[in-house]
């Protein structure tokens, strides 16, 4: 028995040395962790559970058969974060350059399947160079198991997907199918073709990290959601997320204990509106001041900042935000700012995370760039989005709410529950002066006819009234008190039930 015992231990020890010390002092060489160092960091100390350490490929071609090393270069399983539970798998880049053979891809689809049974999210930390070569086919059909998975598993459970090394070729489209992608600074990449065949194909010179660095995807394309300065940072900001996020479709987000007055007043706000309606302010101030504790986990800081997603709590319970940034393009949506934004407000949708949207929006962005790009479609993206959405929605106008813009973001129109107003809102089609300039065309040679127009439209539209006689916005609203009105509407609709029409889905404008 004693033997048995310690056979088992022996067995254990080896699978977790994974590729041998030399290539962990590699891995550590280049400024990562292991595979286990990072489940350990990611998960609750001792919680961890893991599936299948034994499992090796079976692959004979190309000498693999004397290559057996267990686990075949994936760790699996579950345990908690801050109690909850979540099932992770971690790439071993260490054996076989944490690739992706039949077996390997089955752990995965394993654990895949278990979280979609049991509620509760998966998180994939990704360090792979991709198809084991020597398996082929073998290689691909398991990349497409897990893809399959993927699909299957959005919108039941959050998927999180952190990028911490290679990820190349069809292997980007597994994290590209998953609700968020985290990537780590100078150690990760994604990328369909590598810099080589680039180069083949379209003369273009360019290294990875160009290519696919995490700068590349948080910046300008916006694959990725966020950039970490490395491992240990990634990780802990996805527990910070996980927190957030209900374990599945069918729970609500955790209720946080919070100390932070729900009816704070904040008379700051009642200033934050510059007299000069083209001067711009900073938004996040608001967010930060209406959120518990001000604490705001951003999705996409880097990424058009013309528009700002992310989490808070309210008295404990997780909103989505999403809110017009005025310091970026004067706040106007276009084709990345609504593209951004349709998606994190599908995510909360799906997830039944309450919406807040705060309003300060001069319309969407004109020119020839915007058109050919199709922004026409782009920008209909957040207006299904925002439409089919059956969450709690509560809207505050700070300053425009001009033309399409309006009505776009959460107007009452689109089943805006609360659609509240400062007193400095302004709603209407346009800013004042291009209105003038169109209906009082034929003034346009006498500056004081058109600066009295121009008055005269200010007069009748730069204000909520208008829009509040109408019951279009349900109140207008002192600045100051606007976290305590924000937190008790969406108290009020913390039973709240709405559903859409039977579907097998919709077709929403891709
Ligand atoms: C088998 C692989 C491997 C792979 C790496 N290794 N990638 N083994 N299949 N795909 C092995 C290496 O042989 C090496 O083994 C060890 O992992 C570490 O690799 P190195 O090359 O020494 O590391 P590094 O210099 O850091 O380079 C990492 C790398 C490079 C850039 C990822 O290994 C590479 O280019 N690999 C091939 C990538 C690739 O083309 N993959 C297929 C993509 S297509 P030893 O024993 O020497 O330590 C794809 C299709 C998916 O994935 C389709 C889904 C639909």
């Amino acid at each position: 028995m004693k033997d048995i015992l310690a056979e088992l231990e022996d067995r254990r020890s080896e699978a977790r040395l994974g590729g041998g010390q030399k290539r962990i002092d590699a891995q550590h060489g280049r400024g990562k962790l292991t595979a286990r160092e990072r489940i350990e960091l990611l998960l609750d100390a001792d919680s961890f559970e893991e599936f299948d350490m034994f499992v090796s490929h079976r692959c004979t071609d190309f000498g693999m058969e004397d290559n057996q090393p267990a686990g075949d270069g994936v760790i699996t399983g579950w345990g908690t974060i801050n109690g909850r539970q979540v099932y992770v798998f971690s790439q071993d880049f260490t054996v076989l350059g944490g690739s992706v053979s039949a077996t390997h891809a089955q752990k995965i689809c394993k654990i895949q399947d278990m979280a979609v049974q049991n509620g509760a999210p998966i998180i994939g930390l990704n360090d792979s160079g991709g198809a084991r070569i020597q398996e082929g086919v073998d290689a691909l059909a398991g990349y497409a198991e897990i893809f399959q998975r993927n699909i299957m598993a959005s919108g039941v459970v959050p998927q999180i997907s952190v990028i911490m090394g290679p990820c190349a070729g069809g292997a980007v489209y597994s994290p590209a199918m998953t609700d968020f992608i985290f990537m780590v600074k100078d150690t990760s990449y994604m990328f369909v073709t590598g810099p080589d065949v680039v180069k083949t194909v379209t003369n273009e010179v360019v290294t990875a990290e160009e290519l696919g660095g995490a700068s590349t995807h948080t910046k300008k394309s916006s694959v990725a959601d966020g950039a970490f300065e490395n491992d240990v940072e990634a990780l802990a900001e996805v527990r910070r997320l996980v927190d957030f996020l209900p374990l599945n479709n069918r729970e609500k987000a955790p209720v946080r204990p919070f100390f932070d007055e729900p009816a704070r007043i904040e008379t700051s706000l009642d200033t934050l509106i510059p007299d000069n309606p083209n001067q711009p302010y900073d938004m996040k101030e608001l967010i930060h001041k209406v959120a518990d504790e001000g604490d705001f986990y951003e999705i996409q800081e880097d990424y058009a900042g013309n528009i700002i997603t992310g989490f808070i709590r309210l008295e404990g319970q997780t909103v989505g935000v999403v809110a017009n940034q005025p310091m970026v393009l004067a706040g106007c949506l276009d084709i990345d700012s609504s593209r951004k934004a349709a998606r994190f407000v599908r995510f909360c949708d799906c997830f039944e995370i309450p919406i807040l949207t705060l309003v300060d929006v001069p319309g969407f962005l004109p020119g020839t760039s915007q058109e050919y790009g199709g922004v026409i479609k782009h920008g209909a993206k957040l207006l299904f989005a925002y439409g089919e959405a059956t969450v709690p929605k509560v809207t505050l106008i700070t300053r425009k709410a001009y033309g399409g813009a309006y009505d776009v973001m959460a107007s009452k129109h689109l089943r805006g529950d609360f659609n509240y107003a400062w007193p400095t809102a302004e709603i209407a089609v346009m800013g004042a002066k291009g209105a003038t300039e169109i209906i009082h065309r034929a003034d346009l040679g006498d500056a004081d006819k058109i600066a009295a127009h121009t008055a005269d439209y200010e007069d009748r539209f730069a204000n909520p009234f208008v829009a509040a006689e109408r019951g279009f916005i349900d109140e207008v609203i002192q600045p100051k008190s606007t976290r305590r009105r924000v937190a008790r509407a969406f108290a009020s609709l913390r039973n709240k039930k709405l559903e859409n029409p039977w579907k097998k889905h919709d077709n929403i404008p891709l």
